[in-house]
């Protein structure tokens, strides 16, 4: 690996290794670091994983406890927690189904992975109907790659610089993060092409916004799109987690160009999905609608692993080939779980109140946070929002040390988020969250950053 450039810490996410393992070590009770310490002696060590920040006893609804008794309100939760942790529907429904069928053997179908199919394609619009489930998002994703090369007898894919789709080898290939594309991951798959990706709130590429750039990110995908010539798929996510909203007829402009140039338009709604931004669906919000979606995370009601590809109905075209061949491909438990998740999100109206809370959030931030000089850019969508934190508004430089405080300030409060993008605080609380809870969160972090901004 000589000459290589090991590279140890993603621009994607917060909490430096050091920054974790220092924050463990002062923590006061002798118990909680025992365990943080034998944590980091018997896992591998990672980035965004061991050594970890905490320990974790306890998980009901939006809150996290750990071993010493601490409280916090997780708005990070991987992206899984919509109905909050250990919701009672859904493990009742759980320990129903191990009580009645706890697994299903290939080539043995069982009524309630059935039932799941058919739901996921009757809430998914257009002709989005066919679908297969794996263990995880990851290879959802690469299901969907391994289905858009099968359809169009071609191979090549276009996807998102600094976007991530999963941890496998495929997965990573169409991922722009560097933490997964270093010397350990590669060489990837062949063929995978990087586009930079929408950024319109701080315009990576000097252009003011949308009405006068003439969405230039967007014609870009359909410069490379036709050079190239032969891309199976264009594949990202339709609202990127950083989180960054995508500039208004962005995916129009897109979806029309993978038209024109034969290539299906694969969305990643493995974070975004199911209710999150405010719809069930993120692309809902910009009047497209893709060939192939993959749902994952809070599919399984935050408690069971379970993903989904959700495909055109006429690209059911592989069938003599293995294209997901998953051991746990029609688990009636993670099934069940999913199932009952769907039924909690639609009958309690959890999209509805994404919406609605996650504009009164906005706008709570936006007046708090009104005229703090190390605030660049309020945004998001639903239950999904994030603020900038820069060096200054003029530059809108990511202030990354002064974010990492301003997160260590909140987690002593009891408010766990995550880093994204360097400095982006990013916010995602379940959908069951009670609006004081909240609005409790919220001055949590506009205290935090109003300390920090002196
Ligand atoms: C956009 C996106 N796609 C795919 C994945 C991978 O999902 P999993 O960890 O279940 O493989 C993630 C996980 O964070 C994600 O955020």
């Amino acid at each position: 690996m000589k000459g290589r450039r090991v590279i140890t810490h993603t621009e994607g996410e917060s909490n430096r290794s050091e920054a974790r393992a220092a924050w463990a070590a002062r923590h006061p009770d002798p118990a909680t670091r025992d365990l943080l310490l034998r944590d980091a002696e018997a896992f591998l060590h990672q980035s965004l994983s061991s050594p970890c920040v905490s320990t974790i006893a306890r998980a009901e609804g939006i809150w996290i406890e750990d071993t010493a008794g601490r409280r916090y309100m997780d708005f990070h939760g991987n992206s899984i927690h919509h109905l909050g942790y250990a919701h009672p529907r859904v493990v009742a429904a759980i320990k129903a189904q191990l009580d009645e069928l706890s697994f299903a053997p290939r080539r043995f179908t069982n009524g309630v992975s059935v039932q799941l199919a058919e739901t996921l394609g009757a809430i998914a619009p257009g002709d989005l109907s066919k679908v297969l489930f794996t263990t995880g998002g990851s290879d959802a994703n690469e299901v969907a790659l391994r289905l858009a090369r099968a359809a169009t007898g071609r191979f090549k894919t276009l996807s998102f610089w600094d976007a991530f789709h999963g941890a496998g080898f495929g997965a990573a290939s169409v991922g722009g993060e560097a933490t997964f594309r270093s010397h350990v991951a590669g060489p990837l798959l062949p063929g995978a092409e990087h586009v930079a990706p929408f950024n319109c709130s701080r315009c990576a590429y000097g252009h003011p916004g949308p009405e006068t750039c003439g969405l230039a990110c967007a014609k870009m995908v359909d410069f490379v799109l036709e050079r190239e010539g032969d891309v199976a798929a264009v594949i990202a996510e339709p609202m990127r987690a950083v989180p960054v909203v995508p500039p208004p007829g962005y995916w129009r402009a897109v979806r029309a160009a993978c038209d024109r140039h034969g290539a299906l338009l694969i969305f990643d709604e493995i974070p975004t999905g199911l209710g999150k931004t405010g719809r069930m669906f993120a692309f809902e919000h910009d009047g497209v609608v893709p060939d192939i979606v993959t749902l994952g995370k809070a599919l399984g009601g935050g408690i069971l692993p379970i993903a989904a590809v959700v495909a055109r109905r006429d690209l059911d075209v592989a069938g003599d080939y293995a294209i997901g061949h998953y051991t746990h491909e029609k688990n009636p438990v993670t099934a069940r779980a999913a199932l009952e998740t769907l039924a909690v999100i639609r009958e309690e109206g959890l999209t509805e109140r994404a919406a609605t809370l996650g504009s009164h959030a906005l706008a709570t931030l936006a007046e708090a946070l009104a005229g703090v000089g190390i605030v660049g850019d309020i945004r998001g969508r639903g239950l999904l929002f994030g603020i900038e934190i820069v060096t200054d508004r003029d530059s809108r430089a990511p202030a990354k040390d002064l974010a990492e405080r301003i997160y260590y300030r909140c987690l002593a409060a009891g408010l766990s988020f995550k880093i994204s993008a360097g400095a982006v605080l990013t916010l995602s609380p379940p959908l069951v969250i009670a609006r004081e809870d909240l609005d409790r969160a919220l001055v949590i972090v506009t205290d935090a950053i109003r300390d920090e901004a002196g």
